[in-house]
């Protein structure tokens, strides 16, 4: 029997804070559970903490969905489409018609997240903002302009807080749209408001409408910032409830209060 079940006007939000997990006995649980072809890519990142934030991806992955349904962790099979979004695969739908699980991954150095729900579009990004690139000289590359104007209006202190604002919440959009960096970057703005409360405007071209999206951001630690983008079914639909999970993957899980921004 499942263990959970997410309803129709609900959101769960898995994260996972891969550092700690060094059991080898649990890692090497992780790695039976992987397809041959997972293992394969496992085995080829050149860096250690990248094959360790691989393979504990993969196991979260597997071990989430499975608390929703019948299915074992290792049974999961995934097809991804054109812009390279995995998803539930029609081998596993076809014998399982009643799943309607919808999710979506992140990973930043030292945490991964899960979002899941179902039936509607989700996108979730994690960063970790101790990333010290040249954030000004991104932002003005690729943000819009509405968006660069106010960072650089921003005092200093508040620079990077504001850029990392940004860009979780246009990864969160691009990734519930599933088309990556396809979307053009600059054709879609977020207003920050006095209140933090986020508002998104589309430029024409993208024929979207900022009535069906909804944006929630957290800080589940201190290094990390989370944003959550869900599509609507229906302008009039109500908005969903996050409920957020903490999980080792095999081991256990619990609820997880992340102060909300
Ligand atoms: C691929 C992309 C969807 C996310 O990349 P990312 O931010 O580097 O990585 P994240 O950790 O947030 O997400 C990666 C996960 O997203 C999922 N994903 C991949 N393609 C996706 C897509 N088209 N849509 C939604 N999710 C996707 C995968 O599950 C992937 O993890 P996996 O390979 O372990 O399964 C895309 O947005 C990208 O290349 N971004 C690069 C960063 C950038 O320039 N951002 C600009 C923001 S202003």
């Amino acid at each position: 029997m499942p263990q959970l079940a997410v309803t129709p006007d609900a959101i769960h939000l898995w994260s996972c804070f891969c550092d700690e997990i060094t059991d080898s006995g649990l890692l090497s649980k992780y790695n039976s559970l992987m397809e041959e072809h997972e293992k394969t890519r496992h085995q080829r990142f050149h860096f250690e903490k990248h094959q360790h934030q691989y393979l504990v991806t993969r196991a979260l992955v597997r071990t989430v969905l499975s608390l929703y349904a019948d299915i074992e962790p290792d049974q999961w099979r995934f097809t991804k489409n054109q812009y390279g979004r995995p998803e539930i695969s029609p081998l596993v739908l076809g014998q399982k018609p009643y799943l309607n699980l919808r999710f979506n991954l992140s990973h930043a150095d030292g945490l991964i997240i899960c979002g899941v729900t179902t039936n509607r579009e989700i996108g979730v990004d994690v960063e970790n903002l101790t990333r010290s690139n040249d954030l000004l000289g991104i932002a003005d590359r690729y943000f819009s302009s509405t968006e660069v104007k106010d960072l650089f209006s921003q005092p200093a202190y508040r620079q990077t807080q504001r850029f990392f604002d940004y860009w979780t919440l246009k990864e969160s959009y691009i990734k519930a749209r599933g088309m990556g960096l396809s979307l053009p970057l600059d054709q879609f703005s977020f207003h920050i408001q006095p209140d933090a409360s986020t508002i998104i405007s589309f430029d024409p071209r993208l024929k979207d409408n900022p009535a069906h999206w909804r944006f929630w951001q957290y800080k589940p630690s201190e290094d990390h910032q989370i944003a959550l983008a869900t599509q609507s079914a229906s302008l009039t639909a109500q908005t969903p409830h996050i409920h957020s999970y903490r999980i080792i993957p095999l081991k256990s899980w619990s609820d997880f209060a992340m102060p909300e921004l």
